[in-house]
């Protein structure tokens, strides 16, 4: 059966009370559209752990810092249809933002400084954004679980403390990283790189895999670390790093002395695009004990 295609809260809410009093289990995959492979993966685990699959499909104003990066976002409803439909997804939800955002909200999510470092840094008001567009969503749906990719890692470590910190009841599971043949990271940025650009693009995943091998063979010195990854860049026009740092995964703050697992992420400009991945490291210590 093709997903039902929903553009109103109203709408939504009266279709998932049936699935709610039947006691199904509702999946909530929030998504921005332009589908590919990393978010099919995250629809196929949510398909396979809950009764009721919700994808929503919303590219939200407020967590855009640049104007330009809001206007060249792809939108690409109909093919993401076809993906849900392909994928057995039950409900898309698509709403306009008028019917999201009816009017300037007075009342918005602050995220503290777990937003201080990597993305949130460099994307003032990003998180404040996604965190509250987020519990917008949660709170629609009120799914028993929500599906986010660690592609976006501080993104995921926020979405956790939000529930967290509001008591919203749902499940939050994060989904590893889908990658391209040579590594990397799949996004719907990545269809905006020229042919020559899509080349230099795999830098950032082989410099996060530098330092996870330094890591891994005991080095415990963080900044030694970033600094001998990120010189793995190829000195190239094309390409600009923009951070490349260490943080615990939990609350995403800097560390110096390596003695526990670690997030590698980073940000590379190539060309015009900006392009984010990271990788998860365990030191040899923490591996033996
Ligand atoms: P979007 O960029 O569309 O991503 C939707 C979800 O897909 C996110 O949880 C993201 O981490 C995950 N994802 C993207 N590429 C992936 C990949 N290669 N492997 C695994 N998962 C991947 O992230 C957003 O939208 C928005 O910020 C949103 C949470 C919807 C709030 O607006």
């Amino acid at each position: 059966m093709p997903a039902a295609l929903i553009e109103s809260i109203a709408n939504l809410r009266d279709h998932l009370s049936g699935a709610r009093r039947a006691s199904a289990t509702i999946g909530l995959v929030p998504t921005m559209g332009a589908l590919h492979v990393g978010h099919a993966r995250l629809i196929e685990q949510a398909r396979r752990e809950c009764q009721l699959v919700a994808v929503s499909i919303f590219i939200n104003p407020t967590q855009f810092d640049r104007a330009d990066d809001l206007a060249r976002y792809p939108r690409t409803l109909a093919a993401d249809s076809s993906l849900c439909d392909r994928l057995g997804v039950d409900v898309i939800f698509a709403p306009s933002v008028e019917e999201m955002y009816p009017s300037k909200p007075q009342c918005t999510v602050a995220v503290g400084p777990i937003a201080d470092h990597l993305c949130g840094r460099y994307r003032p008001g990003h998180f404040q954004g996604v965190a509250t567009i987020v519990l917008k969503l949660l709170q629609i749906v009120q799914p028993d679980r929500a599906y986010f990719g660690e592609k976006d890692a501080q993104q995921l470590a926020i979405v956790r403390r939000l529930v967290a910190d509001f008591n919203v009841a749902a499940h939050i599971v994060g989904v590893p990283t889908v990658r391209e043949a040579d590594g990397l990271a799949v996004s719907s940025r990545n269809a905006r790189l020229s042919p020559e650009e899509r080349q230099s693009a795999t830098a950032l995943y082989r410099a996060l895999q530098f330092a996870d091998r330094q890591i891994c063979d005991g080095v415990t010195d963080a900044g030694s670390v970033t600094h001998a990854a990120a010189s793995t860049i190829p000195d190239n026009p094309l390409l600009k790093l923009e951070y490349l740092e260490i943080v615990d995964p939990d609350d995403m703050q800097p560390v110096s002395t390596i003695a526990g697992p670690v997030r590698v992420a980073g940000a590379l400009w190539v060309g015009s695009t900006r392009l984010i991945d990271n990788v998860l490291s365990t030191p040899p210590a923490v591996l033996q004990s």
